[in-house]
């Protein structure tokens, strides 16, 4: 199996230069914090800079080093630290994504050193990648990384999530390279954003500035398809909680207790960076002191920021408006007991974090802009006791799952004083409720759910492209079909039923088999050579009591349901249905939410149907939807499907691939075998027939099949071909 090859700008270890003896320290930040688990969990290689410019003589100790842990350094000169990292970097892209647009500098020589750097960063994994790899590029410091590996290896496949927010049209299209900037991401196969909004955002520069549209995320780049999808990043559950009750954990927190007294705790964790709100925050909990004196002498705050990017002028400016701040409010209403607020310039290992999560009674996490916040999960899963408040920033990427939070607007102070006074006040029930609830959904879309949701997405695009080879039905191979036909014994041929063996209708209760099918169907069962299976998701009692007359055999509801020629059905395995509960209670959530749809409950499956739901609203809900069921569905045995107007959630084992495949094992002696369908439920029958099939896709979407045609009426016609044949 291929390696994982992992790209960022910054490597999980940093050196650090201690008067000329090189220490290795872990890094800050969520990408290699949120990474780093996943990272030595199998034989990847981590390509990124050491955090440092190094002299020549020590460059080679240093790769050895970082060798052994499967970590290969791009190393940047000052200049390029410079110009690459603290300018383009962080003085251009970080401004503009995080809506800052009055701090983002427009300079070409910094574009020019990005262009450079990026090459080395591509350069270095070309060198690396060898067949069956899978190259993992992060974030905004290497957006035309895609592309420039694409140039040199066309096949490779390339994964791309960006941690920060992808700004929208209108901030984006304010930087002169925008246009390279997006074909360089456009380089990838697949492209993973935090949250739906940064992926619509994405996908509308696509459209205007590269002029592509996009089918559900889907965009065609010249013969290639580049898929953008919604995945919110999670965070290693288990080491958070493992941590929270580790020894060391527990006598630090003692300690901590001991040296504060027992006033309650406001938690605050950030890197130095003007996207986390920190003076905002600050004055917030200035007024709060002043509008609640009750909470004088009671209350601190607790507040770690952790030095970044600190020779970036606006990043030297925070710093001196954050410790005038501290002074102030720290000056103003310290007592000899008791100072407002606690604050440590500086970063700190794992288990102080631990204790600080655990000690909190509230975390206050309020960034003007984030694109997700890993250190508010991270104090959620801390909570082994589930008591302590959430009050969480809707601008930082987390918001859109954890609703239980107090959520906020970072720029409403009142708002802000509100959420402190709400916090210090709620009643233990409520803190457990709402805790409970935001660590049942990290627990289960944590960082492992969330690798193999991009892995398989990723590795989805790469199918889809092979498919999109797929060859218009013309007489040529229709005769070939023909020739075929004619010169086999026994044939078994599979055939959807909605919109390939009939139309759509308005009311799908409509769509029963009309004279002309009728006919089709009498004469192609005629031929006792045929094998003729009606594969189909619709309900059994629907399909049993229209295809009634025919001699055929009937799968239904995608494969749950087998009905063998004057047999009744018989499930073709047995099915646990226990997920039905979980997955019915978000159905009905969005049914609330959406006039006109509703939920359908089959024997294994359950069906959301939005066909009488406003035009546009539907298309928006189902996407929201989807992505939201693809994430309570990662670890269970389920898949999602999207059909007509419809989304339905089975079980992942029942699929029309299985059922045909058993169909295949009856009848061995097939020596000619065909499959017709329209949706992709019927990408599994078309995968799991033998090379020698004929496949058909009814309509013009991606497909594995061999061949398409246009419409039912194509198939029609060539199934009365090749009986009259
Ligand atoms: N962090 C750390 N030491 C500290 C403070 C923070 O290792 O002293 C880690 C924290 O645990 C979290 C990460 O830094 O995993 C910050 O990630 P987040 O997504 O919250 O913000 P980012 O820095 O990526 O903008
Ligand atoms: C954010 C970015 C990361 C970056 C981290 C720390 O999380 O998304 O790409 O590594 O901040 O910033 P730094 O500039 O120190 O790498």
């Amino acid at each position: 199996m291929g390696r994982t090859i992992i790209v960022s700008n910054r490597l999980p270890i940093k050196i650090i230069n201690d008067n000329g003896s090189l220490t290795y320290a872990a890094s800050e930040g969520g990408l290699a914090t949120g990474l780093d688990s996943v990272f030595k969990s199998g034989n990847n290689l981590w390509v990124g800079w050491p955090g440092i410019a190094l002299d020549d003589n020590k460059k080679s100790e240093v790769t050895k080093t970082l060798l052994k842990q499967h970590m290969k350094p791009v190393f940047l000169s000052a200049k390029e630290i410079e110009d690459f990292y603290e300018g383009f970097s962080n003085e251009t892209l970080w401004p503009n994504f995080h809506y800052f647009n009055q701090y983002t500098i427009y300079e070409e020589d910094l574009w020019i050193a990005y262009k450079k750097v990026n090459q080395k960063f591509s350069e270095l994994v070309c060198d690396e990648l060898e067949d069956g790899d899978t190259v993992w590029i992060h974030d905004y410091q290497l957006l035309l990384v895609p592309e420039m590996i694409r140039e040199k290896k066309p096949n490779a496949t390339i994964g791309f999530f960006l941690h920060i927010p992808f700004p929208s049209y209108e901030s984006f299209r304010l930087l002169p390279w925008r246009r390279e900037l997006l074909n360089g991401m456009l380089g990838s196969d697949f492209l993973g954003f935090h949250t739906y909004d940064d992926m619509r955002h994405f996908l509308s520069s696509v459209s205007r500035l590269a002029g592509l549209g996009n089918s559900n995320g889907t965009i065609k780049v010249k013969n290639r398809l580049v898929k953008a999808d919604a995945l919110p990043m999670g965070i290693d559950y288990d080491k958070y909680a493992a941590s929270a009750s580790a020894q060391e954990t527990l006598i630090r927190e003692a300690r901590y207790r001991k040296s504060i007294g027992s006033i309650k705790l406001i938690l605050s964790i950030d890197r130095l960076d003007y996207s986390k709100g920190i003076p905002q925050r600050l004055r917030a909990f200035d007024l709060f002191l002043t509008r609640h004196p009750e909470f004088n002498g009671k209350v601190s705050l607790f507040m770690v920021v952790v030095p970044s990017r600190d020779a970036v002028a606006k990043y030297k400016q925070l710093k001196e408006e954050i410790d005038l701040l501290v002074g102030s409010i720290n000056g103003r209403y310290s007592r000899l007991n008791w100072i407002p607020i606690h604050y440590f310039y500086r970063s700190f290992p794992l288990p102080a974090l631990s204790a600080f999560y655990r000690i909190s009674d509230v975390a206050l996490v309020s960034p003007m802009r984030d694109g997700m916040n890993l250190v508010c999960k991270e104090y959620v899963a801390s909570k082994l006791d589930h008591k302590g408040v959430l009050i969480l920033s809707e601008m930082a990427g987390a918001s859109k799952e954890l609703s239980d939070a107090i959520i906020v607007n970072p720029n409403d102070i009142q708002q802000l004083v509100g959420a402190m006074y709400k916090a210090l006040t709620m009643p233990e029930e409520l803190q457990i409720k709402s805790m409970k609830s935001m660590q049942e959904s990290l627990k289960r879309y944590n960082i492992h759910a969330w690798v193999k949701l991009f892995m398989d997405q990723l590795r989805n695009v790469k199918n889809d492209q092979i498919n999109l080879k797929t060859k218009t039905i013309d007489a040529a191979i229709e005769l070939e079909i023909q020739a075929a036909y004619s010169h086999s014994k026994e044939r078994l041929i599979f055939l959807d039923y909605d919109g390939t063996l009939s139309g759509f209708n308005a009311n799908p209760d409509d769509s029963k088999p009309d004279e002309e099918l009728q006919e089709l169907l009498h004469k192609l069962t005629a031929d006792s050579k045929n094998k003729v299976v009606v594969i189909s998701g619709r309900g059994r009692h629907t399909l049993e009591e229209w295809l009634k007359p025919f001699p055929l055999e009937i799968v239904a509801e995608h494969g749950v349901w087998l009905k063998r020629i004057d047999k009744p059905f018989k499930t073709l395995m047995k099915i646990n249905s226990d997920w039905k509960k979980d997955i019915l209670s978000l159905l009905e959530r969005y049914v609330n939410r959406t006039p006109g749809s509703f939920v359908e409950e089959k024997d294994y499956s359950l069906v959301w149907h939005y066909r009488k739901v406003e035009t546009g609203l539907g298309e928006v809900r189902t996407r929201e939807l989807t992505s939201h069921l693809k994430y309570m569905t990662a670890n269970a045995n389920l898949q999602v499907l999207e059909g007509d107007m419809i989304i339905e959630i089975k079980n992942s084992d029942i699929n029309k691939g299985s059922a045909a495949m058993k169909l295949m094992e009856i009848y061995e002696n097939t020596d000619f075998f065909m499959a017709c369908g329209d949706d992709w439920t019927d990408e599994d029958t078309f995968k799991v027939l033998p090379e020698t099939a004929f496949t058909i896709k009814v309509g013009g979407s991606e497909s594995q099949a061999k061949y398409s045609v246009n419409s039912y009426k194509e198939i029609r016609g060539l199934l009365n071909k090749l009986i009259e044949s």
